[in-house]
């Protein structure tokens, strides 16, 4: 991303929020993972989104029209010893020169300088509830304005939640952003073609997930986007398994849920293969279901569609599919009607991907589900999870969870399938395994 996108953002982003307007958004936390062992940091999206500005402890405040500079950013000030132990900081010189920030004041000195930047607005965008630390102190520099109402000061009447305008904002993404998640899916899509190739009976999933962490790094994706999902036969069956530590079974199904973040956006894939290379007739059959309730999904996403289309068009050939092998009886109107595919197809068929794996945007506006534009993206992702617990079932379908999830662009003419590099057809997988 380079800094003409961020400046792009920012001035949208003020042009939405309109004259005597601010926007405040403070950096995402350093988090600690045990005793002084810290996670490694990942910025706020929204943070990012607007800033490009990887540090904690910093505070973007936009200011539409002040004369002396829109865009301010409180950040450390730089400390060489500190550097010396964590690596550099940009400092306030930093800010303005590689960051562009119009002014840069120090972190430490937010409290003197905050309030001034508030004073005479009408409306502070922020979002509420995300940090109750930073509200309280939010609240604090409005009182502190407030005492000052005698000296003809006047404090901002209205907040709004700042995340109204930008979520929609994130929701479309610019070409710079597409590249970016392009390149997050192909890496991902080299990871899922590695754990295939590596897998077999007496591994444990943790030696799977090993093999897709490596492909992510070595092509240049530091993290996966969320923890993966590598669960063999019942384990596919837990939707946020992510423990990855049984032995995979010959005759069982390895679920493996697992995507790269690149650049700050994430990939998102499932694939469900064979342990030991060759899917068994039961899990064939389910298999031939799920990925035809896939392609009927993939199928409904183009401009004009509305967000719920895919998901209609899965859930209804899971329970024809369910229908014709026996598991659920009766008409496939009344079927559906009841939602008799519920207890194993228990999720949504997709959600938007960006910055954020589970990425953010308005599902529905108003009352009425979203039509999708081009620059959307989101995931496609039926399943069938049939499990021990599920008694009513003939066993020969138990410990079969299978997800086929892939991520998709809305573009003018329909979709872009941007994580199709990795195998899908079960023939082509067996290929694959065996190569
Ligand atoms: N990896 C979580 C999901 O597929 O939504
Ligand atoms: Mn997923
Ligand atoms: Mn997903």
């Amino acid at each position: 991303m380079n800094a003409q996108e961020f400046t792009k953002r920012r001035k949208h982003l003020m042009e939405l929020m309109g004259p005597d307007s601010v926007a405040i958004l403070p950096a995402a936390p350093q988090r600690m993972r045990n005793r002084d062992t810290e996670f490694h940091y990942r910025q706020d999206s929204d943070f990012y989104y607007l800033t490009g500005f990887p540090e904690p402890e910093a505070v973007v405040v936009l200011v539409p029209g002040r004369e002396h500079g829109e865009y301010i950013l409180f950040c450390r000030e730089n400390d060489l010893d500190m550097e010396v132990w964590n690596g550099p900081r940009a400092g306030q010189e930093g800010a303005v020169e590689r960051y562009k920030a119009d002014d840069s004041f120090p972190i430490d000195d937010i409290d003197d300088i905050l309030p001034g930047l508030l004073e005479n607005k009408e409306r502070v965008f922020y979002t509420m509830g995300a940090s109750p630390d930073f509200d309280q102190r939010l609240i604090g520099w409005v009182n502190r304005l407030r005492k000052q109402s005698r000296a003809g000061i006047h404090t901002p009447g209205e907040f709004v939640s700042l995340e109204h305008h930008l979520h929609d904002m994130r929701l479309y993404k610019s070409s710079q952003e597409i590249k970016a998640m392009r390149r997050a899916a192909q890496i991902s899509a080299r990871a899922h073609i590695r754990a295939m190739q590596s897998c077999k009976p007496g591994l444990y999933e943790y030696q799977i997930e090993a093999e897709l962490l490596h492909t992510f790094m070595q092509q240049g994706a530091r993290f996966p986007a969320y923890p993966s999902i590598v669960g063999g036969g019942a384990n596919g069956c837990i939707l946020h398994y992510i423990e990855n530590y049984s032995t995979l079974n010959d005759g069982d199904l390895l679920l493996i849920d697992a995507g790269a973040e690149y650049d700050y956006y994430a990939a998102d894939i499932s694939r469900t293969f064979p342990v030991n290379g060759k899917y068994s007739k039961a899990q064939r059959t389910l298999y031939d279901i799920v990925l035809e309730a896939q392609y009927a999904a993939i199928e409904q996403v183009k401009p004009g569609n509305h967000w719920n289309d895919p998901h209609e068009a899965a859930v209804k050939v899971l329970t024809q599919g369910l229908k014709d092998v026996g598991i659920l009886k009766g008409g496939l109107k009344k079927l559906l009607e009841d939602q008799a595919y519920k207890p194993y197809y228990m999720h949504r068929t997709g959600h938007w991907l960006g910055m954020d794996v589970h990425d953010v945007g308005d599902y529905k506006v108003d009352t009425e589900w979203r039509v999708l534009e081009p620059g959307m993206t989101l995931t496609i992702e039926p399943g069938l999870y049939i499990s021990a617990r599920h008694s009513e079932v003939a066993k020969k379908w138990h410990n079969i969870g299978i997800r086929i999830e892939d991520d998709v662009l809305v573009t003018k003419e329909g979709c872009e399938v941007l994580t199709r590099d990795v195998p899908k057809d079960p023939d082509e997988i067996e290929a694959l395994m065996t190569e």
